[in-house]
């Protein structure tokens, strides 16, 4: 792939970091395809979920997946098996649930492979998740490690809700979080880590525009 037409990006970082909302202008501004890889591990929970798939049932798994279609549209939809989930995988049940999931090694292998695909096939990509940089695109042409203090996480995840008229309490909020970062970066199978070559951008006092324009000047310097 070359850099100049086709830059990939890989953003890993944990969870409420901001990853989406930076990494989508930042593909708008650089005309190049984003890609929430976080969205097919939920929407693969949510399966699992509706089907009542015993995760620990490696078997009732595998036939689950094998009849399993996620698509990601331009417009940031999210479909599964043909049906729009795009609000249904942001609910409670798949935010609990999603962790456990994205630790099985069969789950990750099927989408690693569909996420590895669309970055072949894609004129620049710029993809999000917890192992872009170390698993999914290793040679990708940029790395950025998007962090926050806990507490600030949990402020912006609370803030997005309640846009949605959806008020939740601060504790529960971080506990949730929290836990979900513990299992992402103590998995055996890829757990979310920061590359050596990454470039590591605390956002905790940054605005959205500030790490936006940050990423975009990384590049565009990188690019010339
Ligand atoms: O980015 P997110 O919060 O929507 O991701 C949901 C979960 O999916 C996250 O807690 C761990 C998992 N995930 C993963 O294991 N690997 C990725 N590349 C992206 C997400």
């Amino acid at each position: 792939m070359s850099l100049k037409n086709y830059p990939q990006i890989a953003i890993d970082g944990p969870a409420g970091a901001g990853k989406s909302t930076v990494a989508r202008e930042v593909a708008r501004r650089l005309k190049i395809k984003y890609l929430d890889t976080g969205a097919m591990y939920r929407a693969i929970t949510l399966k699992t979920i509706r089907n009542k798939v015993n995760i620990d049932d490696l078997k009732a798994l595998e036939g689950m997946l094998a009849n399993t279609e996620i698509e990601l549209d331009e417009d940031k939809r999210v479909y599964l098996d043909g049906k729009d989930v795009t609000e249904a995988i942001r609910q409670p049940d798949v935010n609990a649930m999603v962790s456990p999931v994205s630790c099985i090694s069969m789950v990750r292998r099927r989408l690693v492979g569909i996420q590895q695909k669309i970055a072949d096939e894609s004129e620049g990509i710029i993809m999000e998740g917890r192992d872009i940089a170390s698993k999914v695109i290793p040679d990708a042409h940029f790395k950025f490690y998007l962090d926050a203090s806990l507490e600030e996480r949990a402020r912006r995840r609370m803030k997005e809700q309640l846009e949605k008229g959806i008020q939740l309490a601060e504790n529960k909020v971080a506990s949730e979080i929290a836990s979900r970062d513990k299992i992402d970066s103590s998995r055996d199978d890829s757990p979310l880590t920061v590359v050596d070559d990454a470039i590591v951008i605390d956002t905790t006092a940054m605005t959205f525009e500030e790490v936006v324009d940050k990423i975009v000047k990384e590049v565009s310097v990188g690019l010339r």
